[in-house]
Order: structure tokens, then sequence, then C-alpha cells
């Protein structure tokens, strides 16, 4: 018994020394302590010893135990104190060496002409709001006076989610969802992503982007909306823009016209940009239409107001002379990074 007990440990030393790594110290584990190991053997023989021999050979086996374990102990540790230097030998960080460049984006023309125009009217005391993507035809169409049959509502030109919901074409809607919660007086824009059903080419997109404006008070006129707008096109195109009111039709206003900015290129003389006109159209605007301001809930014998709605890819392009809207969508930073 003495003999057996000897060799198993011998053969656990030397199994533990040749070790080269924690799963193989746990295979010698296995072999000599575990329950179908050497020393469980000698264990489960103890019924062949004399009842007088057992305490001494069970004491053997608890020596032998503890030898084996202690020097398993110690070449775990050891594995680990080997493992952590080589860890921190490979992560060593060279502080002297040159740090990576950050890509940091660029703003993006749309949002640069946004935060303009936000910052122009913010500065007149207008609130900046937002409206829903996905809008009600209610919101998009007949709240705003436009008709069943007009052109706006077929489906060459508008995307339909079913027949009460659109995505929708134009900011306007926000208008009477703002009118609608009936704080007055109201003096907003809300710019945002509108969707049409058309095909890409230089001048059309499927999505594109508007800012909305809304005038709502006592004593509101035309030439209060005027005296507006000609101070935008005076601060975002420079200080000699001249505006031009030309008379147009939409259904939520009346009066209703079109501006024309004078071409802030040649000023005015005319040239490629401005199609040889002299006059560069920017937005539509008029006065809020009666009917509306009713169906809205606002009483429009004593609250009187004006609205005006601008493409905002219309306004960067003007303003970076960009001759493609397609090259706003790409987002190749070689083209962001101009502006
Ligand atoms: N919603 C119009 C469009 O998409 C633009 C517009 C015109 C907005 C006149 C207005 C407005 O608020 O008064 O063409």
């Amino acid at each position: 018994m003495k003999e057996k007990l000897q060799s198993i440990r011998e053969e656990a030393l030397r199994a533990i020394a040749a070790a080269d790594a924690p799963e193989s110290l746990n295979d010698v584990r296995v072999k000599y302590l575990g329950k179908k190991g050497g020393l469980t053997a000698v264990l489960k023989s103890m019924k062949d010893v004399a009842p007088e021999d057992r305490p001494k050979v069970g004491q053997m086996v608890n020596e032998t135990r503890e030898i084996i374990e202690k020097a398993m102990e110690e070449t775990k540790e050891k594995m680990a104190r080997a493992l952590r230097r080589e860890r921190m030998k490979k992560e060593v960080i060279d502080v002297t060496l040159p740090s990576k460049k950050n890509m940091v984006g660029h703003r993006h023309p749309n949002t640069i002409a946004l935060e303009e125009v936000e910052r122009i009217f913010i500065g007149m005391g207008y609130e900046v709001v937002e409206g829903p993507d996905v809008e009600y035809d209610l919101y998009n169409f007949e709240k705003l006076n436009i008709p069943a049959d007009h052109p706006a509502k077929d489906e060459q030109d508008t995307f339909y989610i079913n027949k009460d919901i659109v995505l929708r074409t134009q900011t306007s809607p926000v208008q009477a969802r703002v009118m609608e919660q009936g704080k007055l007086p109201i003096r907003m824009i809300a710019p945002g992503r509108v969707f049409r059903s058309d095909e890409v080419d230089a001048t059309h997109s499927p999505s594109f982007h508007q800012v909305e404006g809304l005038v709502v008070d006592k004593n509101i006129s035309f030439a209060d909306l005027k005296g507006t707008l000609e101070v935008f096109a005076k601060e975002l195109f420079g200080p000699d823009t001249k505006t031009k009111f030309r008379p147009h039709h939409f259904p939520f206003t009346e009066p209703s016209a079109e501006v024309d900015v004078s071409c802030f290129k040649c000023g005015g003389k005319g040239c490629r940009f401005c199609k040889g006109s002299g006059w560069i159209e920017i937005l539509g605007c008029g006065a809020v239409h009666p009917h509306v301001l009713e169906m809205c809930g606002i009483d429009s014998e004593e609250y009187t107001g004006f609205a005006f709605g601008m493409g905002l890819e219309r306004i960067a392009l003007l303003k970076y002379e960009i001759d493609d809207m397609r090259l706003l969508y790409e987002n190749d930073i070689r083209f962001l990074r101009q502006f």
C-alpha cells in the first residue's frame, strides 16, 4: 500500500511538473484525485487492510492528497502569474506614438441652411415646432381647405398609407395642428420632411424638406407678411436683396402669393443662375384663409394671420450654388466637406 501511494505521488508530481496549461492540471486532478482516480481507488481498497492498520493508511492517503493538491495549487499560481506577465507585456501602451485622427463628420448643407432659417425666425420671436411625417388626410388636406378633387390628392402625387393616412406632402398640416391647440397668439415655424410620389432627378426627390411658417394674432395683415419675408430674405441672402410678391393661388391662404428674391449672383441683371430673369422664386405664402381659421376653432372675425412655406433643399441649393439636388442625398463626404 505504501509503495502504491508513493508511486501515485511521484507520478502525479511528475505530471504536474510537465503540465503546460491550467487545462492539463485539471486532467491531473481527475486522474489522481477524481472519483475514478488513483487515490480514490486506494481508499476503496481499505476494506482489504487490517483494521488496526486502517488509521495509518488513511493518514498516508491524506498526506499524499495534500502533497498533490499543494503542488497543483502552486503550479496553477505560477501559470497565472506567467500569463499575466505575458499579457502586460502585450498591452504596453506607447504614449509617444501619434494618436489616430478622429474622422469627424460634417454638417449637411440642409442642416446648415435650416439652422440659418431657424436663427432668423427665432430672432423675430418665432417658436420652432414639429409635426408627424405620417399624417392624417384630415390635416394634410381637409383642414387646409384642399378639396377632395384637388390634383395634389391624386395618387400620382401623394403616398397613401390607407385612404385616411398619408405621408405628408407638405409641412402645412402643422399649421392646423398648432391652431387646434387654441393657444393664441401663434408665431411659429415648422421644419420637417415631406413626401411626394416623384421620380428622382436634378430638382425632384420623393422625400425632401420644407419649412412652414404661421402667425395668427389680432390685426395681422398682408403688410406684416411682406415686412417679415423681406427681413428674412435680406438676412438669408444679403442686405441688398429685393423681394417681389407675385399673385398665386393656394387653397389655405387668401390672398396668396409666390415670393421671388432678386438674384444674389447678378444683383438682378440676369445671369445663368436666375435663367436671365434677375429673380429667383423661393417660397409660397398668403393670408390664412378665414375658413381654415374657423375649421381649427379660431374666430376669424377677431383673429387673422399669415403663413408661408419654403423648400429647404431649394434654399440650400441656392445658398451654396449646388446645381443638382441628388448631391444632397448621396452623403459623399468629399461633397459635404465643401460647405
Ligand atoms: N404647402 C405649400 C407647398 O407645398 C407651400 C405653402 C404655400 C405653404 C403657401 C404655406 C403657404 O404656408 O401659405 O407648395
